[in-house]
């Protein structure tokens, strides 16, 4: 079942410190390409509503010019559709998305919204993206995106990060064990199973161990730790965690 495990390298916040100066540096494109020669096995990006980080020159440019697959991030809105089957990107990553948050704070609720879901991701899918549910590690959730047709979950690593941040360690044990089973439940069901958001590298390799997780997705951690470190080696050791973990 296992095999490699992917990483992921999220760049939105390369566009974060960007657009704090309204300029075109630093180039979340360029961190792309440096993560690709990294090691990184895909790059994600996040278009939000509000375009707070990622834009829409920065998917055009991502598509163009990346050699490993693009994971893009969206919520299920009409315009985020319509980018999507304009750029048919490899994977397209269903996300709830609220205006006042800071980040994605939560999974997405398929179970209340299964009708509209189902219909907004079968285009995607006819167009040859994989299409990837953002979901917390629940047993529900996970059934109604498969009753969707996603063909892959990511499960929301956040609040196991947080636990872990707060030093709740009896939480945190917790939210990793319902993540362990409900990994283990949704591969059952026929899923690709990803996950992440908040991984650092304290905390991804309980994650990393877990066989049927086939790919993590983290940005925040990676991009912070570049500013120390620089971006091959943020990228390097997570990687060399990762593959300890799975080892
Ligand atoms: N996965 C998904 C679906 C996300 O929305 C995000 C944040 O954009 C991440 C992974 C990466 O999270 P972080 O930046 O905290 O590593």
């Amino acid at each position: 079942m296992t095999g490699k495990l992917r990483l992921g390298v999220n760049i939105d916040h390369v566009a974060t410190v960007r657009n704090a100066r309204g300029s075109a540096y630093p180039d979340p494109v360029r961190a792309a390409r440096l993560a690709e020669e990294a090691g990184a096995d895909g790059i994600t990006a996040h278009l939000r509503e509000d375009r707070r980080h990622i834009g829409d020159d920065d998917i055009e440019r991502l598509v163009e010019e990346l050699s490993v697959p693009l994971n893009f991030e969206m919520a299920a809105t009409d315009e985020m559709q319509a980018i999507a089957l304009q750029h048919k990107p490899h994977a397209v990553c269903i996300v709830p998305e609220k205006r006042e948050e800071r980040t994605t704070e939560g999974g997405l609720e398929v179970a209340k919204d299964e009708n509209r879901l189902a219909h907004f991701i079968a285009p995607l899918a006819d167009a040859g993206c994989r299409v990837s549910i953002f979901i917390a590690a629940d047993r529900a959730q996970i059934e109604a995106a498969n009753r969707i047709g996603a063909a892959v979950v990511e499960l929301h690593t956040g609040a196991y990060c947080d636990f872990h941040a707060e030093e709740k360690f009896e939480e945190r044990d917790a939210e990793l064990e319902r993540l362990r089973d409900m990994a283990h439940f949704a591969h059952s069901l026929g899923l690709e199973v990803h996950a992440g958001h908040g991984l650092t590298y304290d905390t991804v390799q309980p994650v990393a161990s877990f066989p049927e997780v086939m790919e993590l997705n983290i940005g925040h951690f990676l991009i912070g730790e570049a500013i120390f470190r620089g971006l091959p080696e943020s990228i390097a050791e997570m990687r060399r965690l990762m593959d300890d973990a799975r080892a």
